[in-house]
């Protein structure tokens, strides 16, 4: 059978938070113990970060261990899973520049994702190269292992369809070498599409609307009390809004079904609080109340085990060392393949060296 290997990452532009975490990380740790994977990488994708900070290169260098503590803390484990910083694996550029052969200016312009980052960065008027490329070196950091399956956020989804199309591209043109991967989404939309505490689309550091992982219970807290809920619910007895209403937002991708019996025992089912949030009667404190203790559950073993690793920090890095140093023995065996592929061994192939010289006309 062939193999089952993960490979997915983030960008180290800030600490996590936990869009990112219902979005990916929960689900990155169930996988590595899930025992159903034969390898797991986890990225920390320094490179491509310095596609859009090309001039802040000591936002990237400050963040990567801020990443690393976060999945650390999440229960990513480097005894079962290889955490790396991609610009430690130069293979990863090299693929790029020959997939880079493989796909048109016009394809990338259309990648959604890469149309609403550049509208974003306002980029319209002179987009970085680098920045412009980027879905193709995602393409080369996914090959690279021969990744079966990238766990990503909704919005990664562009880029996983690009990937794929150079992976059937190399292998039509250059024969089967390539593994073709396939995108885990998180179960379901709250968590895709976790929206920031203000009510906005995304979580995002410059809009100041993240909950943190590495956030303190009173910080968690007064975020949870000034979330976004139904503007128009104003006395607890007014009917009330469920769409687009954050705090229940959030319990759609934190709360499970154990947590009303241990902390609002007069309720069996977020579907029956839903309900007589929308009746009317029940106010918003008491669920913000709830929200807190169910979001505390999760982010209390995360909290402690960040601070064991922060006391440890010449230990983290050397994870990484360790990490990158077994990701580039993997992506040197792929890149091995690539040029035995695309006939630019030259060194490895004997016939060609020891042909009798013919001019070519
Ligand atoms: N683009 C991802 C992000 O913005 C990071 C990333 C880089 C990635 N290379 C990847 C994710 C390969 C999955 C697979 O967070």
């Amino acid at each position: 059978m062939a193999e089952k290997i993960i490979l997915t990452g983030d960008r180290p532009t800030g600490r996590l938070h936990v869009g990112h975490y219902v979005g990916s990380l929960r689900e990155r740790v169930r996988l590595q113990n899930s025992g159903e994977f034969d390898k797991v990488y986890i990225m920390i994708a320094d490179a491509q970060a310095l596609t859009d900070n090309a001039e802040h290169p000591e936002k990237v260098r400050k963040n990567i261990i801020e990443v690393a503590l976060d999945y650390l803390a999440c229960g990513l484990d480097p005894a079962k899973t290889t955490i790396f910083v991609q610009s430690m694996v130069p293979q990863l550029t090299e693929l790029t520049f020959y997939y880079m052969n493989l796909v048109t200016v016009s394809r990338v312009q259309r990648n959604p994702t890469v149309k609403t980052e550049i509208k974003m960065r306002n980029f319209e008027a002179s987009i970085p190269v680098g920045f412009f490329v980027y879905p193709i070196s995602q393409a080369a950091d996914i090959t690279a292992f021969r990744a079966t399956t990238v766990p990503v956020g909704e919005d990664q989804m562009p880029m996983l369809e690009q990937c794929k199309e150079i992976v059937h591209k190399f292998n039509s043109v250059y024969g089967e070498t390539l593994t073709m991967p396939e995108i885990a989404l998180p179960g379901n939309d709250a968590c895709m599409r976790l929206p920031g505490i203000d009510g906005k689309a995304k979580m995002s550091k410059s809009l100041g609307n993240c909950i943190y992982l590495s956030d303190s219970p009173a910080e968690v807290k007064k975020k949870i009390m000034s979330m976004y809920t139904d503007p128009d619910h104003i006395r607890v007895e007014d009917p009330g809004k469920i769409e687009g209403n954050c705090v229940f937002t959030y319990l759609d991708a934190f709360c499970r079904p154990e947590h009303f019996a241990k902390y609002l025992p007069d309720y069996q089912s977020l579907d029956e609080l839903k309900a007589h949030y929308q009746r009317g009667g029940l106010g918003d404190v008491k669920v913000k109340k709830f929200l807190n203790k169910v979001l505390e559950e999760e982010l209390e073993p995360i909290r402690e085990r960040r601070h064991m690793w922060e006391q440890r920090i010449p230990e983290v890095y050397e994870i990484l060392r360790k990490g990158s140093e077994v990701a580039a023995a993997a992506a040197a065996a792929t890149l091995h393949d690539v040029r035995a592929a695309m006939r630019i061994n030259y060194f490895e192939d004997e016939e060609l060296m020891h042909q009798p010289y013919e001019p070519q006309h």
